[in-house]
């Protein structure tokens, strides 16, 4: 029996995996939401037969995917995609949102973009009313991190935020390091009022590769609560 907040996750999964269609191309997200997404699409490939290519968005999903019988493409190969569905850590009334707390947030936001349709798959505890509750992970390049660090921190006295803490992402004793080689600061900022300009703000920054913003790139949340049931917002 699953625990209400697994059921929350694969209702939302299993009701996404509609969205897909013999011939597509498709994104494959990262996270444990998305993990159940990636079995439901691989049951369908080898009951249903159904037939599509999938671009995962990290090496983990990349090994689920092809564990469970997915075809596997890069994203170079399918060039763009008729739909992404992966999940989220948070999305608020706009259907904005954030992401990277798996770490997967640069590829994540590249094949999403790349993407005629984002679909989000969440479980109801994470809608909220102001962004920000989530600390914001920000990919940033190894070189001078501690520099980095330092200018974002400095950077956020100034905006609609009101934390500035940025720690770096450990994994034990080491540094986390993201598939692409970078490392993550997690932004602790408890309520981001113009999410917007801080996502644009983040990336001038010349250490910064990328952020977990994601502002209107996903169109369409669905919604699963632990009862079983599916809501969708688009
Ligand atoms: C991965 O980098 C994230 O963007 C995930 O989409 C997010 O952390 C959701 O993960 P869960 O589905 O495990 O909550």
């Amino acid at each position: 029996e699953l625990s209400p907040i697994d059921k929350a996750k694969f209702v939302a999964a299993r009701r996404a995996a509609d969205f897909v269609e013999d011939g597509m191309r498709v994104g494959l997200g990262t996270g444990s939401t998305a993990a159940w997404l990636v079995r439901c699409l691989g049951e369908m490939v080898r009951e249903d037969g159904l037939k599509f290519k999938g671009v995962p968005t990290s090496t983990r999903t990349a090994d689920l995917a092809r564990e469970v019988g997915i075809e596997v493409i890069s994203l170079d190969e399918a060039r763009w995609l008729d739909l992404t569905i992966d999940g989220a850590d948070e999305f608020d009334g706009d259907l904005n949102l954030i992401k990277g707390g798996g770490g997967a947030l640069l590829q994540e936001k590249i094949v999403a973009t790349a993407s005629d349709r984002m679909v989000v798959i969440t479980d109801i505890g994470k809608q909220v009313e102001t962004l920000g509750a989530f600390p914001l992970p920000v990919e940033v390049i190894p070189f001078g991190w501690q520099t980095t660090q330092a200018l974002v921190e400095e950077t956020l006295i100034s905006m609609d935020v009101l934390g500035r803490d940025a720690t770096l992402r450990m994994n034990g004793e080491t540094p986390f390091v993201t598939d692409e080689g970078n490392f993550i600061l997690d932004l602790h900022l408890h309520r981001i009022g113009n999410a917007r300009q801080l996502a644009l703000v983040l990336n001038q920054m010349p250490g910064v590769v990328e952020n977990g913003l994601f502002i209107d790139i996903c169109d369409t949340v669905v919604i699963g609560y632990g009862d079983g049931r599916v809501e969708m917002r688009d």
